[in-house]
């Protein structure tokens, strides 16, 4: 817990706490994937919460490794914040077990919050002070030590790129700026394991790129454990790796390529000028194929790189070309018999993002 938010109180402790055994289900989308001697900062067994007949998270184990970035990624309702709330000890499981850092979520609380940042779903910034103000006061609320709280101020800051606005109020920053210093704040008293949730919500696209350059330096530069949430399917790709949860189960375990993987290779579709010959034609040469009315389908691993031998291997003229890469909407969709609709609707990132590091 990274500041005294009283909207987000811990549960008071409930009855008929279950911490069952760990069972792991037998489902090959699941791969835990980290080597047994990975040090761990999240190590999540079997872990439950119900709210009466609700449940809102069911029976789920992961282990996230330390200096990883590890989204979970679900669409709204998924049991993605229930899940935050008990790794940071603000809402207690009614099953199974958590460490974080090598701390029990149960039975070492306190020193579970000392090693966490957290930054909340809903904004928590105080409008009506400036920048440097809110940071100080978060500063003494976690004991940073005096003699290194100006240096730190300056080090988030700067990882941030808000050292230009340290003395302006918060009231007169846009969304992606607040939500950048509260990024900021989370990372003040130096946390192994920063938490975000949906960090990147309601900001317009070019700001959640800014924003997920902000969390790939917080990791590079800090070494600092990132968990976070999204239900955005094609930011999760900057993940290391994800887990795709769905009422309250995980569905997918995997980095985001092997995910991909899971669903298909790539398909590289073109319409020719006689697709039956285009089709035996690049048959003969090994690729597999299907030949439909309107155009052949190659199936093929790195689709983009092997375009130009494909096209050659047609041997026919060609009508047009179109590259297909399963996406994570496609894993979604293959795991759970569903498209994410607000995924759809608004593309978080243009491919040149990929191109990192371009703000300075
Ligand atoms: N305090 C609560 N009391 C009852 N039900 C809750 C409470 N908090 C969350 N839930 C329910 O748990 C489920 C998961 O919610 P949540 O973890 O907030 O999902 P997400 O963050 O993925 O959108 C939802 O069905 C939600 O309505
Ligand atoms: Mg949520």
């Amino acid at each position: 817990m990274t500041n005294g938010n009283s909207a987000n109180p811990v549960d008071p402790p409930e009855n008929g706490y279950d911490p069952t055994p760990l069972v792991l289900e037998p489902n090959s989308a699941i791969s835990q994937g980290l080597p047994d001697d990975t040090p761990l900062a999240i190590d999540v067994r079997s872990l439950g919460k119900r709210y009466g007949e609700i449940k809102a998270v069911k029976n789920i184990s992961f282990q996230v490794a330390q200096g990883e970035v590890f989204a979970f990624l679900g669409p709204n309702g998924a049991g993605k914040t229930t899940t935050i709330r008990m790794l940071c000890t603000l809402s207690r499981p009614t099953a199974g077990s958590a460490s974080v850092d090598g701390f029990d979520v149960l039975r070492q609380p306190t020193a579970v919050r000392r090693r966490i940042g957290l930054v909340f779903q809903d904004p928590t910034l105080d409008q009506q002070l400036t920048a440097e103000e809110n940071l100080r006061f978060h500063a003494v609320l976690y004991r940073v030590p005096r003699n290194q709280v100006d240096e730190r101020i300056d080090r988030v800051l700067r990882l941030v790129d808000l050292q230009d606005r340290r003395k302006d109020l918060v009231s007169t920053f846009s969304g992606g700026m607040a939500r950048r210093l509260e990024i900021a704040r989370g990372m003040l008293h130096t946390p192994a394991v920063l938490f975000l949730d949906e960090p990147t919500i309601g900001l317009d696209p070019q700001t959640r790129a800014l924003m997920w350059e902000d969390v790939l330096r917080l990791r590079n530069e800090e070494g600092v454990t990132i968990f976070l949430t999204t239900h955005y399917m094609d930011e999760a790709e900057y993940a290391d790796r994800i887990a795709i949860i769905d009422h309250g189960s995980i569905v997918a375990l995997d980095t985001p390529d092997n995910l991909k993987k899971m669903v298909g290779s790539d398909t590289v579709e073109l319409s020719t000028s006689d697709n039956n010959l285009a089709g035996s034609n690049l048959k003969q040469l090994g690729f597999t194929v299907r030949v439909a009315e309107e155009n052949v389908i190659v199936f093929a691993e790195n689709g983009e790189q092997q375009v130009t031998a494909i096209i050659q291997g047609a041997a026919v003229p060609i009508k047009n070309v179109r590259v297909h890469r399963p996406n994570l909407d496609d894993v979604f969709l293959h795991f759970t018999g569903r498209e994410i609709r607000e995924g759809h609707s608004e593309r978080a990132f243009p491919a040149q993002f990929r191109n990192f590091g371009r703000r300075r």
